[in-house]
């Protein structure tokens, strides 16, 4: 395991104070006969790197994972639209990295990520519109609070090597996430007690229902979300820096 570390261009001298942070990432050789476990290590330490982002370098951060707003268009079981907001993913920063998969070649890079978390949050703002389900009448707008118990992810990373001012950077093709958890709990801030009962009651009774029907348009989100974050190492540090011969 060897360190690389990137500084930004200081140019004043206000610059040069500001430039004392950094980045500080592990790297693996493609070469190293335990590249694997090098690598679980490697991303473990980025997280830790990322947590509050680095703003200098345009890598947001990792706690929370936050996007503005997304629309999950209606499906079965969920026949609304739900509009949501200031969207938070709470404590992917904390997960423990099990298990790394990698292929890697001179141009094409593939990277399979497990991690487990006792507790993932994710936060939204809520609009519903014209939205019943179970027979009764759920619209109206608040804020919820879901609660992942005891979560697995899986995420698959795939990528090719493209030219760029000179340099060979890594261009992600393809993203997939799937997670598992052992329970879920909904909690709905509505600023109306009786409402957030309702509310709490209708989506914890018929959880299971609703989060298998809402899996995949979840899933989108948490795809938008790492993307993001990959893109922005990927294309802020050549790839023969990170994953060198
Ligand atoms: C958490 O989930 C994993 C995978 O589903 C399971 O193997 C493990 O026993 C669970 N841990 C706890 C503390 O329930």
């Amino acid at each position: 395991m060897s360190r690389l570390v990137i500084f930004s261009l200081c140019f004043t001298f206000i610059d040069l104070v500001r430039c004392q942070n950094v980045l500080n990432f592990q790297t693996c050789k493609q070469s190293d006969p335990n590249r694997d476990e090098c690598l679980k290590f490697a991303i473990q330490d980025a997280f830790k790197i990322l947590e509050n982002g680095v703003p200098k370098f345009n890598l947001p951060p990792l706690q929370p994972l936050k996007l503005e707003q997304w629309t999950i268009t209606a499906g079965k079981g969920v026949n609304f639209i739900q509009k949501l907001s200031n969207i938070e993913m709470i404590n992917h920063a904390k997960s423990t990295i099990r298990k790394v998969e990698s292929e890697i070649s001179d141009n094409e890079l593939s990277l399979k990520i497990e991690s487990t978390n006792p507790v993932i949050l994710f936060k939204f703002d809520y609009v519903f519109e014209n939205a019943e389900i179970y027979g009764e009448s759920v619209s109206g707008k608040g804020r919820v609070v879901m609660e992942h118990d005891n979560y697995t992810e899986t995420l698959s990373l795939t990528g090719k090597v493209i030219d760029k001012d000179g340099n060979r950077y890594l261009s992600l093709t393809q993203v997939d996430v799937h997670y598992i958890f052992d329970d879920t709990i909904f909690k709905f801030e509505t600023g109306d007690a009786e409402m957030d009962k309702k509310l709490n009651r209708i989506f914890n009774q018929n959880k299971e229902e609703i989060l298998e029907n809402l899996y995949e348009k979840y899933l989108e989100i948490d795809n938008y979300l790492y993307t993001n974050v990959a893109s922005a190492i990927f294309s802020l540090i050549p790839y023969d820096q990170l994953f060198p011969k």
